[in-house]
């Protein structure tokens, strides 16, 4: 396989070695909790804490999304982080990241900031704008235990280094991680081997995407509406789909509007969690110690 960098969309054909013979029912629908965080952003917590057995290896994913400064002006100053990875993904507006190994960042409109927080990170995120709309995703992925206490590391994507393909039928897929339909995202990663694709559907266009029975997986829709089998998601909710043995995939298809959907789906680590806020490690004994390094001092050391 060679590295897709494409930077405007390519057609490919659907069918062949990417359809789906056993797709994926839903098994439930979550509505995410309005929340805040950082200095009073507004958000909304679709996978919440209660859902991280579920949905291993992720964590956490937050949508924001207003065109009110107040809701995100304050954004989020210095915080750590350790024991895993943070996505953001920006639709819109304009973020600035600086963090304690002295890298600084824009991330704006359709680009991702992958971020490594391995064994500490201390970092802000502050939007660089004063009006307008914001609107965007942040999603945790956990490292594996050996690889929690890795150094820092983080890449920043602009929106064209996202590789995307337009199918016959209508679809545009942008390929964050992993790889869908032949085309290799702009982020690989082993053990999780996440897939994060960013689907724009026209109105009755229907997506195919291959997934193993094993992956934990689920769709968000942040606009239209899609159906998956005998379910219709709406706006603003998470479908987990069921990890029925023998499937092979999910199948969408948006309905009557134009219609957008995050697909995210990993390998499941199957390890202990323990979260105190920004540190998840596998034990109590190492949240103490990760708020010990913290206390003292010790994450702006790294890097
Ligand atoms: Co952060």
């Amino acid at each position: 396989m060679t590295t897709t960098t494409l930077t405007k969309p390519v057609s490919v054909q659907t069918g062949g070695e990417f359809a789906v013979q056993q797709p994926r029912a839903v098994e439930r629908l979550v509505v995410g909790q309005a929340t805040s965080d950082g200095a009073g952003v507004k958000l909304t917590r679709v996978l919440t804490h209660d859902l991280q057995q579920r949905l291993d290896p992720f964590l956490m994913l937050d949508a924001f999304g207003t065109d009110n400064p107040d809701d995100y002006i304050g954004g989020f100053p210095n915080h750590p982080h350790r024991g895993f990875e943070t996505v953001t993904y920006m639709i819109a507006g304009r973020m600035r990241h600086r963090d304690s190994a002295g890298n600084e960042g824009l991330l704006q409109n359709g680009g991702v900031q992958w971020m490594t927080a391995g064994r500490g990170v201390i970092h802000s995120e502050l939007p660089e704008q004063e009006e307008g709309s914001m609107e965007g995703f942040q999603l945790w992925l956990n490292l594996a235990a050996k690889d929690k206490m890795t150094a820092p590391w983080y890449r920043d994507l602009q929106s064209a280094d996202i590789p995307e393909f337009t199918t016959p039928e209508g679809v545009t897929a942008r390929v964050i991680a992993g790889a869908s339909h032949g085309v290799n995202g702009a982020m690989q990663r082993e053990v999780t081997e996440p897939l994060y694709l960013d689907l724009h559907l026209e109105p009755g266009a229907r997506f195919e995407q291959k997934l193993p029975a094993s992956f934990n997986a689920f769709v968000y829709v942040y606009r239209g509406e899609v159906e998956i089998g005998d379910t219709k998601v709406p706006v603003q909710r998470m479908a987990i789909l069921k990890n029925t043995a023998g499937s092979d995939g999910v199948v969408l298809r948006a309905t009557d509007r134009p219609t957008r959907v995050l697909i995210i789906a990993g390998q499941p680590l199957k390890e202990p969690i323990a979260q105190y806020g920004p540190f998840v490690m596998n034990t109590q004994e190492e949240i103490f110690q990760a708020v010990r390094d913290f206390q003292s001092g010790r994450f702006k050391a790294t890097a």
